[in-house]
């Protein structure tokens, strides 16, 4: 693959959600400029079939290929259990392409005291069993339990972030009989680490709440270390944000995790 470090770093999800990856990367590898893609008019992607995920996914992945990003990285679990090997295959040759899912999993199954681990995540992500699979293919022994909390998404995107609503659906999710006695909560949704500080209250910051956008923002880095890859430029670069329909909450939530002003532009894919 003849790839210049130079080039930009791809990175997408049906929504805002992704932008809490896509900020932990812009924190870790600062000379890296990243062009954000969020599939806005088809939010969420969570109770959408796999097939029509993968359409979506895909066209995403064309727009970054033509932008020339050297890498693509899915920051969505329901696309990466959706589509990451079709997206992988588009972009053969033309850029590396990440998940956010195996990093994620290879890192708990490593975690020796965590016998007990619960997942929350889209309908999709949840259906898939995928956190399961994984996590056991590396360490069999460990109880894993999935469930599917449909509502976070659509609460988050539109800015019920900090307030009872959320809270209550928190309760009413997390008091699920089948997550007591968990030693860590996994975040399967790139969504659920805007909420991750009520998440962490409920249980008394005393159970472990693992947002994996930290995890995925190394193994990004160890990628294009590996690959010679790294932007050597060390001006700031000028990011790109892109959403297929406006939203009221984007600008916010991107600015927010940015912390600099955006421009916000839209492409219809
Ligand atoms: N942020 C996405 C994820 O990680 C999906 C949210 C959605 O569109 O349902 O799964």
């Amino acid at each position: 693959m003849n790839l210049l470090s130079p080039q930009p770093i791809g990175i997408f999800d049906s929504g805002a959600g992704g932008l809490t990856v896509a900020s932990a990367v812009k924190k870790m590898l600062p000379n890296e400029k990243i062009i954000y893609f969020g599939d806005t008019a088809h939010l969420p992607y969570g109770d959408k079939s796999f097939e029509t995920v993968k359409k979506y996914a895909l066209r995403i992945t064309d727009f970054l290929l033509e932008k020339k990003c050297k890498l693509i990285l899915i920051a969505c679990n329901t696309a990466s259990a959706a589509a990451y090997e079709s997206v992988k295959e588009r972009a053969e040759g033309k850029a590396l392409v990440l998940n956010v899912i195996d990093p994620a999993t290879e890192f708990v199954a490593k975690e020796k005291k965590l016998k007990k681990v619960g997942v929350i995540g889209t309908k999709g992500t949840v259906s898939a069993g995928i956190y399961s699979e994984k996590i056991k293919n590396i360490s069999p022994e460990k109880e894993v339990i999935s469930m599917a909390t449909p509502l976070l998404v659509p609460l988050i995107e539109e800015g019920f972030i900090f307030d009872n609503i959320s809270n209550a659906v928190i309760k009413e999710y997390l008091s699920n009989e089948k997550l007591k006695n968990i030693d860590a909560l996994i975040l399967a949704c790139t969504h659920y680490p805007v909420i991750k500080n009520q998440i962490r209250k409920f249980y008394n910051f005393k159970t472990a709440v693992i947002d994996s956008s930290e995890i995925v923002a190394r193994k990004l880095r160890d990628v294009l270390t590996k690959n010679k890859l790294l932007n050597k430029d060390d001006r700031i670069p000028e990011h790109e944000f892109y959403v297929s329909d406006y939203t009221d909450f984007f600008e916010t939530l991107a600015e927010m995790f940015f912390d600099e002003k955006i421009k916000l532009r839209k492409k219809y894919l």
